[in-house]
């Protein structure tokens, strides 16, 4: 099968996502990794899976992937699957932590899955995981996110070690997953 890994990543966070996806890829397909802005929408129909990653920004995939997207033809033969980093927790059991992860990151599968509704194109899966900010958006996620700075360096000790290992070994097996669904 051929397998691309598009990604648009501005501080590494997805991409490393992206090297880990391509990595598992590799052992049995034919995969490519590229950044989005070596692509070409029309270059997608070359491949019969596409993993498409972005990072979280203003609580959706980035401006340059939501662009791309758009210019995806309806009834595309590709599968996709999609993957993103985001700076807010993940949904807990504690609802304060679910509401600010749906309010922050949460539209990001949905973007994905509405090309599927709108599009007919055949979305697999998505992947989310952690990705430490940059000091702009800590700056940002410390005055307009995070109400007491106890709650902010709790936060900040554990969003700077991500993506971590474990979200390595979790986008390998989301990757095999999707491999395996479709092969
Ligand atoms: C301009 C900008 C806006 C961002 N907005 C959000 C956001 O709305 N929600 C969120 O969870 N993270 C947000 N982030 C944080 C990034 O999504 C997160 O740190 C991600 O892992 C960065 O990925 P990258 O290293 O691949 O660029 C934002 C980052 C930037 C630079």
């Amino acid at each position: 099968m051929k397998v691309l890994v598009a990604y648009y990543s501005e501080t590494g966070n997805t991409e490393k996502i992206a090297k880990a996806i391509h990595e598992e890829a590799s052992k049995d397909h034919n995969s490519s990794i590229k950044k989005l802005k070596e692509l070409e929408v029309s270059d997608l129909d070359n491949y019969d899976l596409i993993f498409l990653g972005s990072a979280t920004h203003s609580s959706d995939l980035a401006k340059p992937v939501l662009n791309f997207i758009k210019e995806i033809p309806e009834k595309s033969n590709f599968k996709l699957a999609g993957f993103v980093t985001h700076a807010v927790y993940l949904p807990s059991e504690n609802e304060e932590i679910t509401a600010s992860h749906n309010k922050w990151a949460g539209r990001t599968s949905q973007t994905f899955k509405s090309l599927q509704d709108e599009k007919g194109i055949d979305f697999i899966e998505f992947y989310s995981c952690m990705g430490a900010p940059s000091p702009p958006i800590e700056e940002f996620i410390q005055t307009s996110v995070i109400p007491t700075e106890e709650q902010y360096n709790q936060y900040m000790e554990i969003v700077r070690k991500h993506p971590n290992e474990e979200d390595i070994k979790n986008a390998q097996e989301f990757a095999k997953r999707v491999l395996n669904k479709i092969a």
